[in-house]
């Protein structure tokens, strides 16, 4: 096992550190630079949704399909589902697709409106979560297309969905899901990516700076983690003994906030919860007083970046001991927060996959200081195979 590890003190250290290689796995061949085009032209290619010919209904590819949808229901479990609600921001906004995204639980049991027009995407690590595989098999009664983005090949929902991607990730050992979450994300970028140049919504020059900044993303992350690991490490120090903690995110950034505190729920046994920046106000703000840590994700392209602002001096005003997670070079938050963890640049809606390696890491150290059992947390299974 020692050797598996490769020289690290956990499964989950060793996946969070492997994960620029893993998203290099999850790009290779899909997104590329013709040989004979100019330098800044970029293709991409996804074989399991365009090639699968003897899949094609009426002449139409999975992803010809896909793309004519009435709309796309994404569902899926725990850090899967999480990765669908980027999935939703990435298809709306980069392919001007409806999305829906649903707790794989909730929808089978909900008698939910399917129609042959419809199509259903399961994301799952393991390919063998029992919900997602059952809302499926829903999809298949109704003759919707389905398409599965699953990590583990031959799975059953690789088997059981009509076409679909493969992460690439490798074997996650660390029941808490790191890369794989990240390969979901690029997954769902491509896929996103793809789908805006079938339908034209988005042009050519914007598909080749979309594709160049996230090839880009892996060298970024690599050289970032050399120092991150070090500034995650402090801040978790300070951390350490909190009982509860709150998460904050705006838009592609929400959903990042809800991967945060799940991780440091499910490592560390803190109490954590994830709110959009302003919704906070609502409920959460209760839990805020003196050094409640408050990890907020505040981006300068956030559509309500000025709000998250406020919400960020409201929370200090508290009290709360308050990290954010920012650009590079943003000074805003160097007088309100006690930390500030500058991420590299990248397009906002790539962003998810930069400002969760911080998150991460916290989870993975804190829990570390708290002398928890990181690979496999007390009650919590890698995979619910059992309904
Ligand atoms: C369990 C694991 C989570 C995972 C979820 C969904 O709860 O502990 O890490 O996100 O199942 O698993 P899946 O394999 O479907 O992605």
């Amino acid at each position: 096992e020692q050797i598996e590890k490769g020289g690290f003190k956990h499964f989950m250290l060793k996946e969070i550190m492997d994960q620029p290689n893993a998203m290099r796995n999850a790009l290779r061949g899909r997104i590329y630079q013709p040989v004979d085009a100019a330098p800044d032209v970029w293709e991409i290619k996804l074989g399991g949704l365009e090639k699968a010919k003897e899949r094609a209904v009426d002449g139409r590819s999975p992803l010809e399909r896909m793309a004519h949808a009435s709309r796309l229901i994404i569902a899926a479990c725990g850090t899967s589902w999480h990765s669908a609600l980027i999935a939703k921001c990435a298809f709306e906004k980069l392919a001007g697709v409806p999305t829906e995204v649903e707790y794989a639980s909730e929808f089978r049991y909900r008698k939910p409106l399917i129609c042959q027009s419809d199509c259903l995407i399961a994301i799952s690590q393991s390919g063998e979560t029992a919900d997602t595989l059952e809302a499926i098999k829903m999809a298949k009664q109704y003759k919707a297309l389905t398409i599965g983005i699953v990590n583990v090949v031959g799975s059953s929902i690789a088997r059981e969905t009509d076409a679909g991607m493969y992460l690439h990730a490798g074997p996650e050992i660390g029941v808490a899901s790191t890369k794989a979450f990240t390969c979901q994300v690029i997954a769902v970028l491509l896929m996103a990516l793809r789908l805006g140049k079938q339908l034209g919504t988005l042009s050519e020059e914007m598909l080749h700076t979309y594709c160049a900044a996230l090839s880009a993303v892996p060298d970024s992350i690599e050289e970032w983690l050399k120092s991150l690991t070090e500034q995650t490490r402090v801040i978790s120090k300070y951390f350490r003994l909190a009982t509860n903690a709150l998460f904050s995110g705006v838009g592609i950034h929400f959903p990042v906030a809800l991967e945060g505190a799940l991780k440091l729920k499910e490592i560390s046994y803190i109490h954590a919860e994830g709110f959009p920046a302003a919704e906070i106000r609502h409920g959460g703000i209760t839990l805020i007083r003196n050094f409640v840590p408050v990890i907020c994700i505040a981006m300068r392209h956030d559509p309500a970046y000025e709000q998250t602002k406020q919400v960020v001096s409201d929370f200090r005003a508290k009290d709360a001991a308050v990290v954010v997670i920012t650009d590079q070079g943003n000074r805003d938050f160097d007088q309100v927060a006690q930390f500030v963890v500058q991420c590299p640049e990248t397009k906002l809606e790539l962003q998810p996959l930069i400002s969760c390696v911080p998150l991460q890491l916290l989870s993975y150290y804190i829990a570390d200081m708290r002398g928890c059992s990181i690979d496999q947390p007390r009650n919590l299974a890698k995979s619910v195979t059992v309904e």
